[in-house]
């Protein structure tokens, strides 16, 4: 067992001496965090979490937003103290150990990349009838999803995603104001949804509330924990805050309290329009979502008309409704500001693999720089390829629940950090503090043990078969390449423009 640790300040020391304007306050983080957040989660899973939950993934958000709140403060007191890219890697090798950190960084890889392919994927279920309905162009199903999805590739997903990865090539990067339109066209889609939906509902959509009990409740908000991904751009931003002791807290927090309200007014206005109870099968157990029972099941033009049965829910509440310009700008909305979300979790990744291969764990390759372009080329390229074949083959639920296994994996390593540094170095400068830390860090302990064992089990499955292959990564290659392992090579450090 090696539990090598990397000192605090030898990282701080060898990241990029850079050192940031505080130019960001209170507002703009929380901009920045809504735009990271509303995604795929809010515009495309409410489906699946209704045929998980029925009307009771209301609920299913408020816990899910909950575990995300109390792992936020945590996330924030290492981003501040910690204020180097790598995000919950690199705190992790400075408190766990270099075995761990391998760990958490190989399940980042869940977080960020699978995270993209799966908002590829939901961008493609927008796209596909939005150009339905308003050029009338048909997309083949076999080319409109993935193998694993009932088709055989989906071809919008892979454009979108190449797309993105080649502005990451050229250097395009999420700008303020880019990010502040882009938040502004998703609020103001899921205000129209709202505005529109939540007049005519009707209290029987919500009977019965919880029509597969208490598991279905957890299941959706291990689910829908997805659409909260995202919020930990903001702690990565600590180093370019003004005041973070007071401004971190208010981003992160204010972020995910905006993103909740507007995600329950939008699920109470899907529920309560239209009604959201699950599809049965004939002996009377609930379809799995994503599979090809359920999608054979809703061909059945009884069934295709309810909200669990719809790819682009938010859009179709509203055609249901009789609203159908304002379904088609719904889905133009989520044209629009979905590939920002694609950008940034690709944008993320890139950044965790670099500080990986810096720590020489991963190839010195990763870290090339464009000579033209000033961006890390290769680990884009390379993360690229990855996210492009995730998208073209599998269905946006199951990408989803793995992103979310591998994001709960590195938000426990936080949380758990956090109270460690707290006892092994209390007196280390800490610009935040996360507020009542021993009631806090252990609830976002249980908050991620619980909603990861509710997460379906073969998609826990998958997760440990990835952890088993990253571990044999390591043991044959990082291990003994370590920048720790060989004192007498330093640890790379290009520079990133
Ligand atoms: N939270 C982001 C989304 O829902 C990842 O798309």
């Amino acid at each position: 067992m090696n539990w090598r640790i990397k000192p605090l300040d030898a990282i701080l020391a060898s990241a990029e001496k850079k050192s940031l304007a505080r130019t960001l306050g209170a507002f703009q983080l929380t901009m920045l965090g809504v735009g990271a957040v509303i995604g795929t989660g809010i515009f495309v899973l409410t489906a699946e979490a209704a045929q998980k939950a029925g009307p009771g993934m209301m609920l299913s958000f408020i816990i899910a937003g909950a575990v995300c709140a109390v792992t936020a403060l945590c996330y924030a007191e290492l981003a501040a103290m910690v204020p180097v890219s790598g995000s919950a890697y690199t705190y992790s090798y400075a408190v766990l150990g270099e075995l761990v950190a391998w760990v958490v960084g190989w399940a980042l890889i869940l977080e960020y990349a699978v995270a993209a392919s799966a908002v590829a994927v939901g961008w493609s279920n927008y796209f596909v009838p939005l150009v339905q309905h308003s050029f009338d162009i048909h997309i083949p199903i076999y080319l409109a999803k993935g193998y694993f999805a009932g088709g055989f590739i989906n071809l919008p997903a892979v454009a979108i995603a190449t797309l993105v990865i080649s502005l990451l090539v050229l250097g395009t990067r999420e700008s303020a104001t880019v990010n502040a339109i882009l938040v502004c066209i998703k609020v103001a889609a899921l205000v129209l949804f709202i505005a529109l939906s939540l007049p005519v509902v009707k209290m029987e959509n919500f009977h019965p509330f919880a029509p597969l009990g208490a598991l279905g409740v957890g299941g959706a908000a291990a689910s829908i924990f997805f659409a909260y991904v995202g919020f930990d751009a903001v702690s990565t931003a600590a180093e370019e805050t003004k005041n973070p002791q007071r401004n971190m807290p208010i981003g992160l927090i204010g972020s995910l309290l905006i993103c909740t309200v507007f995600y329950l007014l939008v699920a109470a206005g899907a529920v309560g329009s239209i009604g959201a109870q699950p599809v049965f099968d004939a002996a009377g157990h609930a379809f799995e979502p994503g599979t090809a029972e359920i999608f054979n099941a809703c061909q059945n033009p009884a069934k295709a008309v309810t909200l669990v049965c719809s790819e682009e829910p938010l859009a179709h509440v509203l055609r249901q409704l009789g609203w159908d310009k304002m379904s088609r700008l719904i889905g133009l909305a989520a044209f629009l500001a979905l590939p920002s979300v694609i950008l940034m979790m690709i944008f993320g990744q890139t950044r965790i693999f670099f500080s990986m291969a810096r720590d020489r764990l991963l190839p010195d390759v990763l870290t090339r720089i464009h000579g033209r372009f000033n961006t890390p080329h290769v680990v884009t390229l390379v993360t690229g390829v990855g996210v492009v074949l995730a998208a073209a083959f599998f269905p946006v639920g199951k990408l989803a629940d793995l992103s979310n296994g591998g994001t709960l994996a590195a938000f426990f390593a936080v949380a758990l950090g956090v109270m460690i540094l707290r006892k092994t170095n209390p007196e280390r400068k800490r610009p935040f503090r996360t507020p009542f830390v021993w009631v806090v860090g252990p609830l976002a302990l249980i908050g991620c043990v619980v909603l990861f064992s509710l997460l379906p089990i073969f998609t826990i499955l998958v997760f440990f078969c990835w952890a088993a292959f990253g571990l044999l990564v390591y043991a044959l290659y990082g291990y003994r390449r370590s920048a720790l392992a060989t004192p007498e090579t330093k640890p790379l450090t290009p520079k990133l423009s």
